[in-house]
């Protein structure tokens, strides 16, 4: 399966991946998709939303068990953020076949659409889409990087984007999700693990900071004539990481558009997007509310504007624990750890028991092309979804 997915979306010069959603590259994933979901006898069903649902016993009685993860990917990602978590799930059925295993309630395997929302800006939106947590209207608006509406991207893909909204009838057939994912940091490492199961996810959001000033000559505009919103930017990227320092939170600014963006030119828009993470929703909120009270007056002595507004915004994620509990245990008492990155998981969480595997990232390094697996962890974590799959779909709910 590595072998066929590897090149899809590969970018030579960055040795990462650019899978964004509703992409050449992205159809090329979810076409990879159909065909294992094919060579599996496996049928494929594509929501209303765009997730793709390949089920093995779609009649059998009973609310199926989902897993699964995405396939789409931040610009130049890793291997295996997303692809683990779906090659994971393939490769459990095989082995549960080979084992002469089979389900007594149905399996659906998951391609969430759009988990990293690299492309318009909304993480997970097929999760929250489905799940009544992204207005569908809003949704069919989003804007990438070149003006192209979310719903015309879809549509250009072949799927229709007024289908688009919350699905209860499907969300009615799925009785808990379980999403195997590369981990994103070095948990495990310390605890020498391969594989673990996860207790929450932090809070997090993203906010795009639109910093006005007024484009000028850099040669001939005296400093005290300047109104330069590069400055504001500038500072409230410092501010940010204090303050996220003092509140026991991440704070991150990692994309920023300049117009007119000029090298001799003073800046007349600098957009910038924050995401932050923290440990409770009361700390984040209270970071979003000094940062941008600090960026408010800096901007103010530069005589810039400001306008702040919240893009996205996930609660805390406490995983069920009776689900969580019993997967630890199933693994042979597998370490419990918590994660700052978000999930499609996170999302489904509001709706359905969810629960999550990781497996062991060497270099605790993702969303780059340093992400790692062994291939022996990645095979225990195979070996570990087959185990989840038998004990929780091997009888009635
Ligand atoms: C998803 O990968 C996230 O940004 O946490
Ligand atoms: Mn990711
Ligand atoms: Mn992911």
């Amino acid at each position: 399966m590595w072998r066929s997915l590897l090149p899809l979306g590969y970018s030579r010069s960055s040795g990462g991946y650019r899978r964004f959603a509703w992409s050449k590259a992205d159809l090329a994933c979810r076409a990879w998709f159909t065909a294992q979901a094919a060579d599996r006898g496996l049928t494929v069903r594509t929501d209303r939303n765009g997730n793709q649902w390949a089920w093995w016993g779609e009649q059998l009685p009973g609310k199926a068990l989902a897993i699964g993860s995405h396939l789409d990917s931040v610009p130049d990602g890793g291997a295996f953020d997303g692809p683990l978590g779906v090659i994971s799930s393939f490769a459990a059925v095989d082995v549960l076949r080979e084992q002469g295993w089979a389900p007594a309630r149905p399996i659906a395997i998951a391609n969430f659409a759009d988990e990293e929302g690299a492309r318009f800006g909304v993480a997970c939106a097929g999760s929250r889409l489905l799940t009544g947590q992204l207005d569908p209207e809003r949704a069919r608006a989003l804007t990438d990087a070149d003006g192209v509406r979310l719903g015309d991207a879809m549509e250009a893909a072949g799927h229709d984007p007024d289908a688009l909204g919350p699905d209860d009838a499907l969300l009615d057939r799925i009785g808990q999700y379980v999403e195997l994912h590369i981990e994103q940091g070095r948990g495990l490492v310390e605890l020498e693990r391969a594989v673990g199961v996860a207790t929450s996810i932090w809070p997090h959001g993203r906010w795009r900071f639109d910093f006005g000033g007024e484009a000028n000559h850099a040669g001939t505009t005296r400093l005290e004539d300047r109104r330069d919103p590069m400055l504001s930017y500038a500072f409230t990227v410092l501010a940010a990481r204090k303050k996220a320092a003092a509140h026991g939170a991440l704070a991150t600014f990692g994309r920023i558009h300049v117009e007119p963006n000029g090298t001799n030119a003073i800046p007349s828009k600098v957009s910038a997007w924050l995401d932050g993470r923290a440990p409770s929703e009361a700390a984040l909120a209270s970071l979003l509310a000094e940062l941008e009270q600090a960026a408010r007056e800096r901007a103010e002595r530069d005589g810039a504007s400001l306008s702040v507004v919240n893009e996205s915004l996930t609660p805390i994620v406490e995983f069920d624990h009776a689900l969580r509990d019993r997967l630890a245990k199933t693994l042979e008492d597998a370490p419990v750890l918590p994660t700052g990155a978000g999930h499609d998981a996170g999302i489904l969480a509001a709706r359905i028991p969810t629960a999550m595997l990781f497996v062991r990232n060497p270099s605790g390094v993702s969303h780059s092309p340093a992400e790692q697996a062994e291939l022996a962890d990645c095979e225990v974590g195979v070996h570990a979804l087959a185990a989840a799959v038998r004990e929780l779909a091997g009888g009635g709910l």
